[in-house]
This record gives structure tokens, C-alpha cells and sequence, in this order.
């Protein structure tokens, strides 16, 4: 049988070169971006692979042209209320994470409206990163923990792992075991960085909008030949998973 992973975390790269490389604006690159995430999510969807976290927008990205910003809030207000139909008929749920705060009051309208219609699907879940960067998620959590402290609910030297992880964004799910970066960038620009510990990583030089079915079964495929040892030798592995059936 071939190994599905379970949470596949991707950094959709290559939009601005896609829409230069074709003759059109950098925004028309984030346009075509979009459906490629839409094939994608069904992909997923049909390939077993139970969550699906994206990176839509890193804390990082309001640095870009006021004009490029704009039209990405845009587009991403006009998607959140294009696809809630088709994310229903295909009984996905979604979720937002990161810091919210920063966009307009329609748009976190929006995204909570998402969450809402879409909360008691049980099928694939996907989780846009929206101003999210993994450093922001792993202070907010020590932020938390912090509090918990002071309140004295916590003491320090009882801290372990766990009481971080459980303080991070989607903590209740799976940690993601395929991260796929497109656009031939080799790094984690602070996406997930602590989830990602284990992750396999994937790189690719296909643009996001130029990433089909296609790609992400290779992905899926690369994957499937990969060994994780989390930190075991191999034939620890080789004989925990004979053991396990
Ligand atoms: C990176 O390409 C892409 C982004 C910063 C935006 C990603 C957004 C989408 C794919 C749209 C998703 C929409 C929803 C609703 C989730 P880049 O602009 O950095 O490309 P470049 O490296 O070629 O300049």
C-alpha cells in the first residue's frame, strides 16, 4: 500500500514570476494561484491526505507594494465568498490561522463566516495561513504560557514541550508530515517552524499557478519512497513498523 501522508503543509511560490514570465501583472499571478489551490484541495482531497495547510500571506508580506497588498486582500475577500459552495459540496472544512487582527473588519467577517458554514464538515480540513509566521506562532504561545505563570496555574520548571505545543495554532490537529515548497526557493520562510520538526521536505521548481495533479502526485510520490526515522535508526523503524503490522 503507498504511504499518504496525512498533513501536507505547502508555500504556494512563484505567482509574480508566473504572471512576468506570461506578460501579466504580478496580481494576475495570484489570480491564476488560486485555482491552482482549488485543483489542489481536491487533489488532496481524493489522495487520502487528511489536512491541507497553505501559505497564503506571512506576517512578512505587508512589506510589499501597498498597490500588490490591496489586490491580494481583495482577492482573498472575493475567494473566501466564491468558494464556501464548492467547499461545502465537497465537505471541507476551513479554518484560518494566524494573526487576524491586522485585516479590515469584512475580511475577518468573512473568514469567521467561512469557519462557521463550513465547521461540521468532516472531510478534508484546510487551513489558510493568513498573516501568520511561525516565529508570531510560537510567541503567542509563550505569551500564553507566560500568563499562565503569573496567574500561577503553571510553574516554570514543569514546562515541558507539550505545554508549548498545545498553545500553538491548530494544536488539536497533526503535525504536517510533507511540506511542499514550489518556486525553486530551498527554505522555510518562517512558515510552520515549529510543526515542521519532522516534516519531509519538498522542493520544487514549477511555479505555484503552473502546479497541477501532475505535480502534486510526484509529491505524493516522493514522499511515499521517504524514511522517517524521527530520530531512530533505520532498522528501529524497519522493525517497529513490521511489529505494528
Ligand atoms: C507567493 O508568490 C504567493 C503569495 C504571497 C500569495 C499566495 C496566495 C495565493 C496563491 C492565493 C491563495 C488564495 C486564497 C484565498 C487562499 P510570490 O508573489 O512571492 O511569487 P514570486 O516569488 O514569483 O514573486
Amino acid at each position: 500500500m503507498v504511504k499518504v501522508p496525512n498533513h501536507v503543509a505547502i508555500v504556494m511560490d512563484g505567482n509574480g514570476r508566473w504572471a512576468q514570465q506570461h506578460g501579466h501583472k504580478r496580481h494576475v499571478g495570484h489570480k491564476e494561484g488560486v485555482k491552482a489551490l482549488r485543483k489542489v484541495v481536491e487533489c488532496a482531497a481524493k489522495s487520502g491526505v487528511k489536512i491541507l495547510t497553505v501559505f497564503a500571506f506571512s506576517s512578512e508580506n505587508w512589506r510589499r507594494p501597498r498597490e500588490e497588498v490591496g489586490l491580494l486582500m481583495d482577492l482573498f475577500l472575493l475567494a473566501l465568498k466564491q468558494e464556501i459552495k464548492r467547499l461545502q459540496r465537497n465537505n471541507v472544512r476551513l479554518r484560518i490561522i494566524g494573526d487576524r487582527s491586522r485585516f479590515s473588519t469584512d475580511l475577518q467577517k468573512s473568514m469567521a463566516k467561512a469557519e462557521e458554514d463550513t465547521a461540521a464538515n468532516t472531510g478534508l480540513v484546510v487551513q489558510v495561513a493568513a498573516n501568520y509566521g511561525g516565529r508570531w506562532d510560537i510567541t503567542q504561545a509563550v505569551r500564553k504560557l507566560a500568563l499562565e505563570v503569573q496567574e500561577g496555574s503553571v510553574q516554570p520548571d514543569a514546562i515541558t514541550e507539550e505545554h508549548l505545543a498545545a498553545r500553538l495554532s491548530f494544536s488539536d490537529l497533526a503535525d504536517p508530515d510533507l511540506f511542499i515548497r514550489t518556486g525553486g526557493e530551498k527554505r522555510l520562510s518562517n512558515f510552520l517552524l515549529w510543526q515542521s520538526a519532522y516534516a519531509e521536505l519538498y522542493f520544487t521548481d514549477v511555479l505555484w499557478p503552473a502546479f497541477d495533479v501532475a505535480e502534486f502526485d510526484a509529491a505524493l510520490a516522493a514522499y511515499a519512497t521517504r524514511q522517517r526515522r524521527f530520530g531512530l535508526v533505520g532498522e528501529q523503524v524497519v522493525s517497529s513498523t513490521e511489529t505494528a503490522g
